[in-house]
């Protein structure tokens, strides 16, 4: 007997995506963003997905986070099928379990980059002192002690990109999924962002799975799935 809501086929896997295939018939001519995709992703983990401008990379990730649906297949997180349930808990999994950073850091611009921070453990309940002592410790984490009272418009890019990282690591999520988090930043501050980002994963041991059409910055991560013409190419990287 077989069960499509969950899957227990190993622990260690974080999500694992099965034929998943997507298309927009919104449109006069009906886009086929991407068809039958599978993978997997293991806890710890560092994936980036490639590919052109238009190749279907954000509509992806947003299929992976549960904010978009898929035609067909399944996507599970720690084998809970994350279509298959309803509002209330399909959110639930998303804010305790997962972290989004997109390209535009979306902070609030009347609050300090501390209470921004803590914004996510207030939503789900938690006092607000330990949850600014939460965000306080995030914040040193990715070096802006000094910054916890400015505002975002009072801070550079890069440490806005920063906050919206320490903000979406705050509620300890197992993965964190980027879209383009650096594409708003010249070269030399994208760096700084991605090795942040990277050093978090490995110490923290969150799985990453980072959209990007740098292909420098995409040779840093362990693994690379290449989106094009509505299919994944697989390439393992080597890291020591
Ligand atoms: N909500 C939507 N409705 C219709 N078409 C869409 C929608 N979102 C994206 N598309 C189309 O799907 C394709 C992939 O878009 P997207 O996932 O944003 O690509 P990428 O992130 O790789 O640049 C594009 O051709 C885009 O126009
Ligand atoms: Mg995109």
């Amino acid at each position: 007997m077989s069960d499509t809501t969950t899957d227990n086929s190993s622990s260690s896997i974080i999500l694992r995506c099965k034929n998943i295939t997507r298309t927009f018939i919104e449109t006069e001519i009906p886009v086929k963003v991407f068809e039958n995709i599978s993978f997997q992703v293991q806890q710890g983990e560092s994936l980036a997905i490639t590919g052109a401008s238009g190749s279907g990379k954000s509509s992806l990730l947003y299929v992976l986070g549960g904010l978009d649906k898929p035609d067909s297949g399944t996507v599970y997180w720690k084998g809970r099928d994350i279509h298959s349930l309803n509002e209330k808990q399909r959110s639930h999994l998303r804010n305790s379990s997962l972290g989004f950073v997109y390209q535009f850091h979306h902070l609030l611009p009347e609050f300090t980059a501390l209470e921004n921070v803590a914004m996510p453990l207030w939503i789900s309940g938690i006092k607000s002192a330990s949850a600014l002592d939460k965000a306080k410790a995030l914040l040193v984490a990715v070096g802006l002690e000094k910054r916890c009272q400015h505002k975002p418009g009072e801070i550079s890019g890069g440490e806005r990109q920063r906050v919206a990282i320490a903000r979406a690591l705050v509620n300890e999520p197992d993965c964190l999924l980027a879209d383009e988090p650096t594409g708003n930043l010249d070269n030399y501050t994208a760096e700084q962002v991605y090795d942040l980002m990277l050093s978090l994963n490995q110490r923290l041991k969150t799985s990453l799975i980072m959209v990007t059409h740098d292909t420098y910055l995409s040779s840093k991560m362990e693994r690379i799935l290449h989106l094009e013409k509505a299919h994944l190419k697989h390439s393992l990287q080597h890291k020591g």
